[in-house]
């Protein structure tokens, strides 16, 4: 989960990190008495989750609460890389004499950590490292001990800050990387970090990624998601546990594992070439237990897609077998009742899968099809979603 750069700087707050102080506001009235409560100049910022704000037209300096308004006036409704801006921050605004670069963050190629480090900010470090690769420093951080003092010295070394300036950006790195430990981060960076004329070194900018694999351990970032932005659907998917991607077609799928459920959706856009070029609707993995109640869930996620028009549910029975899967989507049709309004094509195979089938077929529901193979399934739901 990517976090807005207000919500990244109360973790760097947190965490003793030093920042400006920022109020955020979502009118251009809230945004003028922001000025006037932080008092001199102030930089108004739009809240997006999207890099290069400052170019688009959304990062203002405001002398005055009354330029403060018109800023936010010119930034709010503003469209950033399709994101519509609805809230800014109202940054204090500092005296810059330099700016910096530095990140952390989960290098998963090489199960490992890595920072990267620069004297040279502000320019977009995408660019930095293809145009000066020299100038951005890469070490490497063991997550066993994380960045403590003597990694945070080796960092400022090999991202040639001046000697007298070594100790105290060591002393922010140390931070930053409490904050990517302590909020479980697979993203900490902070572009620009900057010296400002009176020599104190200040995170400006900041972008937080929180590995959602660790929300059980952090009840408070909840609070940090964005529900309005969610899609509903998906929204809906995760309230249930479900693994749900909302995708463009009109073949709804369900499957367990995602190998099996990425494949299903090869063999079901593959199968619509022949019927008027119908897709997947989306990927759900409805992982190990395809009990009753996950059933019902995921097809009452799917249903709810007015863009569906059939429904391929394609099992392969392991620990739960298929007999249980059966019963699964046989308790769910019962369960939705009349929002079943789908057909759905069922595909079982694997674990008990003559019991499975035997269940299906018993129960007769009109709107289900049984097929052989997974390819044969795959025509059949394509061929319905067109009809
Ligand atoms: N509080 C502030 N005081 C003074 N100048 C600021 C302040 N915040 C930002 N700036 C200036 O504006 C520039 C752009 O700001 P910032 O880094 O927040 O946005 P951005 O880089 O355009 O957006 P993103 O990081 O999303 O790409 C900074 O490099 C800095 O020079
Ligand atoms: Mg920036």
């Amino acid at each position: 989960m990517d976090l807005y750069e207000y919500q990244a700087r109360d973790l760097f707050e947190k965490y003793e990190v030093p920042v400006l102080a920022g109020i955020v506001a979502d009118t251009p009235e809230e945004v003028k008495a922001a000025a006037e409560k932080l008092g001199g100049v102030v930089v108004v910022k739009a809240q997006v989750k999207t890099g290069g704000r400052g170019k688009a037209g959304g990062v203002k300096v405001a002398k005055n609460p009354d330029e403060a308004y018109e800023a936010a006036k010119a930034i709010l409704g503003l469209d950033i890389k399709g994101h519509v801006v609805k809230r800014v921050m109202v940054a204090a605004g500092a005296r810059i004499a330099e700016e910096y670069y530095f990140s952390v963050l989960l290098d998963r190629a090489n199960r490992s950590y890595l920072s990267l480090c620069s004297v040279e900010g502000g320019m977009e470090i995408e660019q930095l490292a293809v145009e000066k690769p020299e100038a951005l420093a890469r070490i490497e951080v063991d997550p066993l001990t994380g960045i403590d003092q003597a990694k945070a010295l080796e960092i400022a070394r090999a991202a040639n800050f001046p000697d007298e300036l070594v100790p105290k950006v060591a002393d922010v790195f140390v931070k930053l990387f409490a904050v990517y430990k302590g909020e479980d981060a697979t993203l900490v960076e902070v572009n620009p970090l900057v010296r400002t004329e009176d020599g104190d070194i200040i995170a400006l900018d900041g972008k937080v990624s929180l590995d959602e694999n660790a929300e059980f351990r952090h009840a408070s970032h909840t609070l940090l998601e964005d529900k309005d932005a969610a899609d509903p659907l998906e929204a809906k998917a995760k309230e249930n546990d479900l693994n749900y991607v909302k995708l463009d077609g009109q073949v709804g799928i369900i499957g367990n594992g995602a190998g099996l459920v990425m494949s299903t959706l090869d063999v079901v856009a593959y199968a619509g070439e022949n019927h008027g070029g119908v897709k997947p609707a989306n990927f759900l993995d409805i992982g190990g237990g395809a009990s009753a109640e996950v059933m019902a869930a995921g097809l009452d996620v799917i249903l709810g897609d007015p863009q569906v028009k059939s429904v391929f549910v394609n099992v392969f029975g392991g620990i739960t077998a298929c007999d249980a899967v059966a019963k699964g989507i046989v308790g769910a049709l019962a369960e939705l009742g009349s929002t079943a309004s789908k057909p759905l094509v069922v595909r079982l195979d694997g674990n008990r899968v003559e019991e499975g089938r035997k269940i299906l077929e018993d129960a007769g529901h009109p709107l289900v099809t049984l097929a052989a193979t997974m390819d044969e399934g795959a025509d059949k739901a394509a061929e319905l979603a067109n009809a």
